[in-house]
C-alpha cells in the first residue's frame, strides 16, 4: 500500500466551517477557536475570507480575525477571489493568499459573479504580483468532480485549469469536491492524474462529506500520493452558493484515521475536542464528526 509517513492538515474550519452559518458567531469566539486549534498542533489554516459581507455576512469580521490571529508559527491563509480582496490583504501583514475559482462556469458565476475565464483574467496578474512580493499562493479549485448546476466535471477540464494556475506560478492547488459527490475511484483517478502532471506544485485534497464518502476519498487520494488534506474541525462547512453542499470532512475523523494507520499529523485530538466544546454554545447546530460524538460519550476511553 502506498502511504506517506506524515500528512499535513490544512484546517479550514474558521473559514469554510463557519461561512455558511446563519447565526453570527461572535468574533471573540472565532478568535478563541482559531487559537485553540493552533494549540492543538495545526500548522496551516484558513483564518477567514475577504469577500463581500453582503454575500457572506459571517466573514464580515475578517480584519479583526487577521489582526488577532496572525503568528509566525502557522501558515495563515486568507481566502479571496478578486482584486478588492487582495488590496485588503495587502494592507495586513498576512503573506499567504488563497484565491478560488470553479471549474464549472455556472458555479463560478453563482459564487463570484464572474465566468471562470473572467476570474482567470483577473487572477493572473494578481498571482504574478503576489509571487513577485514573495507571497505563498494557494488556489482552491471548486467543482473539480461535480457541479450542482452542470453535473459531472471532466478530469481534462480540471487538469487544464490547474495547468493554467501552474503557469501563473501558484505554490499550491487545493482541489475540491464542493458538493461531496465524488467516489473513491474518481478521487484516485483525478489525484493520480494531477500528481503525475504537476509534480512541482503542492496538491491538496478538499472533500465535503455530503454523501458520507469523504473519508474513503481521503484514503483514495492518499493512495494517489496526496499528503495534504483540507479538513474542518467538527465537520462544519459548506459553500453558500453550492446547493446541497454539507460540511467538510471532520479534522478529528481524518486525524484519527491517519494516526491509526501510522501516518503522523502532529495534531492533538483532545485539544481539538476542547476547541469544539468551547465553540459549541455559539452555534445553532451539532457537529458532524464521529470522533467528537464518541468523545462526548466517554472522554477517557476515546480521546
Ligand atoms: P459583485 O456584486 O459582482 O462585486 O460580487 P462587485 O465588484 O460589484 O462589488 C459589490 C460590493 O462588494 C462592493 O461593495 C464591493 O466593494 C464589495 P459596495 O459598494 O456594494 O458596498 N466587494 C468586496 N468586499 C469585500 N471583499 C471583497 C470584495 N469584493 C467586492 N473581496 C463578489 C462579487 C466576489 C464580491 C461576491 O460574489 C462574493 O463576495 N462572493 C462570495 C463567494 C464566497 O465567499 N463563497 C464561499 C467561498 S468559496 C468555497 O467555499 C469553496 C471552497 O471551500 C472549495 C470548495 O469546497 O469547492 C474554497
Ligand atoms: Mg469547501
Amino acid at each position: 500500500m502506498n502511504l506517506p509517513k506524515k500528512a499535513t492538515i490544512i484546517e479550514v474550519g474558521p473559514r469554510d466551517g463557519l461561512q455558511n452559518l446563519k447565526t453570527f458567531v461572535p468574533t471573540e469566539a472565532k478568535i478563541e477557536f482559531i487559537k485553540q486549534l493552533k494549540s492543538a498542533g495545526v500548522q496551516e489554516m484558513e483564518l477567514t475570507s475577504f469577500v463581500s459581507p453582503k454575500w457572506v455576512p459571517q466573514m464580515a469580521d475578517a480584519p479583526a480575525i487577521i489582526e488577532e490571529c496572525l503568528d509566525e508559527e502557522t501558515r495563515n491563509f486568507v481566502l479571496t477571489p478578486n482584486q478588492t480582496g487582495i488590496d485588503r490583504l495587502l494592507s495586513t501583514s498576512c503573506r499567504n493568499a488563497a484565491v478560488f475559482v470553479g471549474v464549472s462556469n455556472t458555479f463560478n458565476k453563482k459564487n463570484i459573479n464572474k465566468t471562470t475565464e473572467e476570474s482567470l483574467q483577473e487572477l493572473e496578474p494578481i498571482i504574478r504580483d503576489l509571487k513577485a512580493k514573495n507571497f505563498f499562493v494557494r488556489t482552491c479549485i471548486s467543482t473539480s468532480f461535480y457541479c450542482p448546476y452542470e453535473g459531472k466535471v471532466e478530469i481534462d477540464d480540471v487538469l487544464a485549469l490547474c495547468k493554467r494556475f501552474e503557469g501563473f506560478g501558484v505554490d499550491e492547488l487545493s482541489v475540491a469536491d464542493t458538493i461531496g459527490m465524488a467516489n473513491p475511484k474518481e478521487s484516485f483517478e483525478l489525484f493520480s492524474t494531477l500528481k503525475k502532471a504537476l509534480p512541482n506544485i503542492m496538491i491538496t485534497a478538499h472533500f465535503h462529506n455530503t454523501r458520507g464518502m469523504a473519508l474513503a476519498n481521503v484514503f483514495a487520494a492518499l493512495q494517489a500520493g496526496v499528503d495534504r488534506f483540507d479538513t474542518s474541525a467538527g465537520g462544519l462547512g459548506g459553500c453558500p452558493f453550492a446547493p446541497g453542499a454539507s460540511g467538510n470532512v471532520a479534522t478529528e475523523d481524518v486525524v484519527f484515521m491517519l494516526e491509526q494507520m501510522g501516518i503522523e499529523t502532529g495534531i492533538n485530538l483532545r485539544r481539538v475536542v476542547v476547541a469544539l466544546e468551547n465553540l459549541q454554545p455559539h452555534l445553532n447546530k451539532s457537529y458532524e464528526s464521529q470522533y467528537f460524538k464518541l468523545a462526548q460519550l466517554d472522554t477517557n476511553q476515546h480521546v
